[in-house]
């Protein structure tokens, strides 16, 4: 692909989560899109991984790095953009909030600690990550800059057994509509991608007969693949996107439409 035709060309983006999933996936395309991507994520080796694995024509020509951050601590968090401003001298005006936990329990079950676990990394997270990044592109003055938090449609819909992780999805939808409404004035902005159920480690604890009930209620008849996700959230971040914000885009196959 020539660097003309790559819409994220000279972009520095930065994802957390990277080490997996739909993270891994979403650097890969936003790399081979010109994009310098910075890799974060709890489980560091992981991200290594994901840099590592590029494939031409986005690996070798830019400085990608991956470097640690847990997203439900404001001090990781911030030690981290630390790092990364130092070494580019710039902030990433791409952020891609891809890290996130399920904890599945029913209502009547479910712990203190359950419940708060997954908010603290799913919502508080991303409101931490959205924050800081922010904060750093309104320093730098950047001419325009985008935020993709990665909800659920099951932050829409809600789900038995999922109380905290529905909750945390939903909170998603409206920080990120609360966030477009603050930083639409700074050229920033904000979106939810909702996926539907993706083939990544996440869902490998889910049971088989709910994946088949989702695929039955699925226009398209299959579970997504995280590089269906990664194409959309690539788009967003493009100015192929540039009057898209507040948005909720669900990437589900028509599930829960
Ligand atoms: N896979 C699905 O079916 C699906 C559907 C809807 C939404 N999502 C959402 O998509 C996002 C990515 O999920 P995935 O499917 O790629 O899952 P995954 O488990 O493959 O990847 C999640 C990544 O987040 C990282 N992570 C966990 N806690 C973290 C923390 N505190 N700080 C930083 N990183 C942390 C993990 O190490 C892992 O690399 C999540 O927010 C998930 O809720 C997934």
């Amino acid at each position: 692909m020539s660097g003309l035709n790559r819409i994220l060309a000279g972009k520095l983006a930065i994802v957390t989560g990277a080490g997996s999933g739909i993270g891994r996936s979403t650097c890969q395309i936003l790399s081979r899109e010109g994009a310098t991507v910075i890799a974060t994520d709890k489980n560091l080796a992981a991200a290594e991984e994901t840099i590592k694995h590029f494939t031409p024509p986005s690996a070798g020509d830019l400085d990608h790095s991956f470097v640690f951050m847990d997203v439900a601590e404001a001090q990781s968090i911030n030690k981290a953009l630390q790092q990364i401003l130092k070494k580019y001298k710039r902030p990433p005006t791409i952020v891609v909030n891809s890290g996130g936990i399920a904890r599945d329990n029913k209502l009547l079950d479910m712990s203190e600690l359950e419940f708060d676990s997954v908010i603290n990394v799913n919502l508080k997270g991303t409101y931490l990550v959205m924050q800081a990044t922010a904060k750093a592109m309104v320093d730098a003055k950047v001419s325009h800059g985008c935020i993709i938090n990665i909800s659920s449609m099951l932050g829409k819909i809600g789900t038995s057994g999922r109380i905290n992780y529905t909750g945390s999805k939903a909170g998603v939808i409206g920080i990120t509509k609360a966030a477009a409404s603050e930083l639409g004035q700074y050229n920033i902005r904000v979106n939810a991608v909702l996926p539907g159920l993706t083939d990544t480690p996440i869902i490998a604890h889910v049971p088989q007969g709910i994946k088949d009930l989702v695929i039955r209620q699925t226009p398209l008849q299959r579970i997504g693949k995280p590089e269906e996700i990664g194409e959309v959230i690539a788009f967003l971040c493009s100015e192929r996107s540039s009057f898209v914000t507040g948005a909720s885009i669900e990437v589900s196959g028509g599930f829960g439409m």
